[in-house]
């Protein structure tokens, strides 16, 4: 993994209390994502697992779909758990997508909105594979290559230093599904830009999210008011009409089935 796992679930356990204020990319990705849940199942499905649920916003959305559905809102920061709404068809639970505290073949879907990007995704697959029951689905976002392009090349321009994580290509996550032995695997992307008044706003709203860089080799102090300068200089090329600092999302939306026979086979793949 070349994300720091502890520093991930810090940052998250970190960002719990104004999370929903800021996460407006997430809440559209999630209603989004919903919609295509919707479009999708036949029918009602009874176990529903929201895999990295922060907090738990996604639980309400389903159960006006689904009201039947039992829902487990899991998520290994245990402030984002604790912040999901009590109901009682609703489960929260702290539980790792590494290693999930859920029951095998248990699952009639998993819906799982822009947490896959933090994990190491082979084994997150795995572990919702196991989850799921034979036929059962999993529908996920995650972020694509393309994610925050400006600020990448505002940053190359300054330093060589990772910035900005590298995020999985959406046809690359759908080649590991389909070798990880899913059925009718469907990954497509569409872009989603948000608008910020300057560079310090677009970085802070990052931090808030959690969604800072947190690779190895970043640069671990504070960004100096000169480099914010350059970051400024460089992001020059991209502003808009209206002088606005663009950030583009490409959001990956991954569909797939767990096989009706599924031969149990923990194959380790190199990707
Ligand atoms: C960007 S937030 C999305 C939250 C929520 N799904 C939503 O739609 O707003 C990502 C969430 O995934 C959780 N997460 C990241 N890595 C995880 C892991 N390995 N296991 C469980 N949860 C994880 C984080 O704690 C965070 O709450």
């Amino acid at each position: 993994m070349s994300l720091e796992h502890h520093q991930i679930k810090a940052a998250f356990d970190k960002a719990a209390t104004q999370y929903e204020q800021h996460a407006v990319l997430q809440k559209e990705a999630m209603s989004r994502l919903v919609e295509r849940v919707q479009f999708d199942l036949k029918k009602p499905p009874n176990q529903i697992l929201d895999l990295g649920c922060g907090t738990g916003w996604a639980s309400q959305s389903l159960l006006d779909l689904y009201p039947q559905s039992q829902i487990i809102a899991a998520d290994f920061a245990e402030s984002m758990v604790n912040a999901v709404p009590k109901h009682p068809q609703v489960t929260p639970r702290v539980t790792d997508a590494h290693c999930l505290d859920v029951h095998a073949s248990s699952l009639d879907l998993v819906f799982s909105n822009m947490m896959i990007q933090w994990c190491d995704t082979q084994t997150a697959l795995e572990e919702i594979k196991r989850a799921l029951k034979p036929t059962g689905l999993v529908h996920l976002t995650s972020m694509g290559e393309h994610t925050l392009h400006e600020l990448k090349s505002a940053w190359a321009s300054i330093d060589e230093l990772p910035h900005v994580n590298d995020f999985m290509p959406a046809a690359e996550l759908a080649d590991l599904t389909l070798r990880m032995g899913y059925e009718d695997v469907i990954a497509d992307s569409e872009f989603i830009t948000m608008t910020y008044a300057n560079v310090v706003d677009l970085m802070r709203d990052l931090k808030n999210i959690g969604a800072h860089n947190t690779d190895h080799q970043r640069n671990k102090g504070l960004t100096s008011p000169k480099v914010l300068k350059q970051l400024d200089a460089a992001y020059q090329q991209f502003r808009t009409v209206d002088g606005l600092y663009p950030a583009t999302y490409e959001l990956v939306y991954l569909r797939a089935r767990k096989p009706e026979a599924d031969q149990g086979l923990n194959l380790k793949i190199k990707t």
